[in-house]
């Protein structure tokens, strides 16, 4: 609904999958109205018919897109309630999703429901027989004060001791041993992926992002070295593990499949001033939620070249841009991946932190370093790839995962033994 009109419906299917539609257009929300100031909001049309169902003093409200988006549009529609309270699942991802919801709709009013042990989704809640009005009246208000006191943070470490042993972030399918070394993929954080050039750093980092984004991670590709179109081709490719060339009849099937994810892509092409990028960048991300950004790459963006007289010059550009991408990853709490060259090494050298062009501070402001490296077998003579994970502040774990390439497909992924 949006006022007193229908805009659009959900489905929920019996293997409680559900739908919206239009899909991507859907601006309107869910409401079991009952009169009050005060609304509890879902994510799920099966939360909210259990919310439906209580004994509570608050209307209910079911997100027209889930976790994934909260469009601006709903906003006046929710301007009404002096008090909003939001209740995901009990994981530390829509944790992270719902305290993004709250910067959207004015922290102030809001409270959300600790994602703990004994308050999982009200769905699950009604399931066990949970008393979910007790629910409902521990939930917590949102501080947004610039200074705290252990007092507002203790609950957070709660929440976070209750999280520890899941992972602690979106998981990859294609890519199980990045979850074993990663743990998963958290908002908030830099990574750096690096690699010589040709070494596959675009094609990985697409299939990398595709992954995601088919676990609702909602993603902004900055292309800036090859176009868009060429770049949607690859993420078509590796979606369905089949070159498109050789299966044109499926073309709309699988595009209208793949226009269903949350991807958006910048318009941008070559160089362009760092301000303008930020601007689109953080723009894209209030609109839509991002939560994943990635630059490919950096020295395209800023339109170095090696043969760019005064090279301090581009160092300072480059830090000026990590610094800028450092800080909005932290405020804006969206992961960015930024791609960049390594500096020229000699031949058959394998790669560090410190081969990242421009020095230090890459390899310092990164939460997450990834390097594609080349390495010959000295068994078969044959030069073998592998994707090494050189820092990682979240765990400390580091490792390797052998990256074998399906041409076929463009895919990376590791096949099943
Ligand atoms: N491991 C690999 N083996 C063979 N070809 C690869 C491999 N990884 C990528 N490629 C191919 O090499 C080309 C360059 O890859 P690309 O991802 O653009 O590299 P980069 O972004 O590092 O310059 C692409 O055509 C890609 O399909
Ligand atoms: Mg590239």
């Amino acid at each position: 609904m949006y006022g007193n009109e229908t805009v659009g419906y959900k489905t929920l299917k019996s293997d409680c999958s559900e739908e919206s539609f239009p899909f991507k257009g859907a601006k309107g929300i869910v409401i079991n109205s009952r009169q009050k100031k005060s609304a509890l909001i879902v994510a799920k049309l099966l939360d909210f018919l259990a919310l439906v169902s209580e004994p509570l003093e608050h209307d209910i409200i079911c997100l027209p897109h889930g976790q994934q988006n909260l469009p601006q549009e709903l906003l006046p529609l929710l301007e009404q309630y002096d008090n909003l309270i939001l209740w995901f699942d009990n994981d530390s991802v829509s944790w992270g999703n719902a305290k993004m919801f709250t910067k959207k709709l004015s922290e102030g009013r809001c409270s959300l429901i600790r994602p703990l042990e004994n308050q999982p989704a009200p769905y699950i809640c009604l399931k066990n027989g949970y008393n979910i009005p007790t629910i409902v009246k521990s939930a917590q208000p949102v501080s947004h004060a610039s200074i705290v006191t252990f007092a507002n943070l203790r609950e957070d470490v709660l929440t976070e001791l209750y999280n520890s042993d899941k992972v602690s972030g979106v998981k990859w399918e294609r890519f199980p041993a990045l979850n074993g070394i990663l743990k998963g993929h958290r908002r908030g954080e830099l990574s750096i992926l690096t690699g010589p050039t040709g070494s596959g750093k675009t094609t990985f980092m697409s299939e990398y992002s595709l992954d995601l984004a088919c676990s609702s991670v909602t993603t902004l590709w900055g292309s800036f070295e090859i176009r868009n179109q060429r770049l949607a081709k690859t993420m078509m490719t590796q979606m369905f593990c089949a070159p498109l060339e050789k299966n044109l009849n499926k073309f709309n099937e699988w595009a209208d499949k793949f226009e269903r994810l949350p991807i958006y892509f910048m318009t941008f092409h070559g160089q362009q001033p760092l301000n303008t990028v930020m601007e689109a960048v953080e723009h894209a991300t209030y609109v839509h939620d991002v939560a994943h950004v990635i630059i490919d790459n950096v020295q395209f963006m800023l339109g170095i070249s090696s043969s760019e007289a005064g090279f301090l010059d581009r160092f300072s550009r480059q830090d000026a841009l990590i610094a800028s991408f450092r800080n909005f990853a932290t405020t804006c709490n969206c992961h960015v991946t930024l791609v960049i060259h390594p500096r020229k090494e000699r031949d058959g050298e394998q790669l560090t932190p410190n081969s990242i062009f421009g020095g230090a501070k890459a390899a310092q402001e990164a939460d997450n370093v990834l390097i594609i490296q080349h390495k010959m077998s000295h068994a078969s003579l044959k030069l073998r790839k592998y994707l090494q994970v050189a820092k990682n502040r979240f765990s400390g774990d580091l490792g390797i995962m052998p990256l074998e390439f399906d041409k076929e497909a463009l895919s990376f992924r590791t096949k099943q033994k």
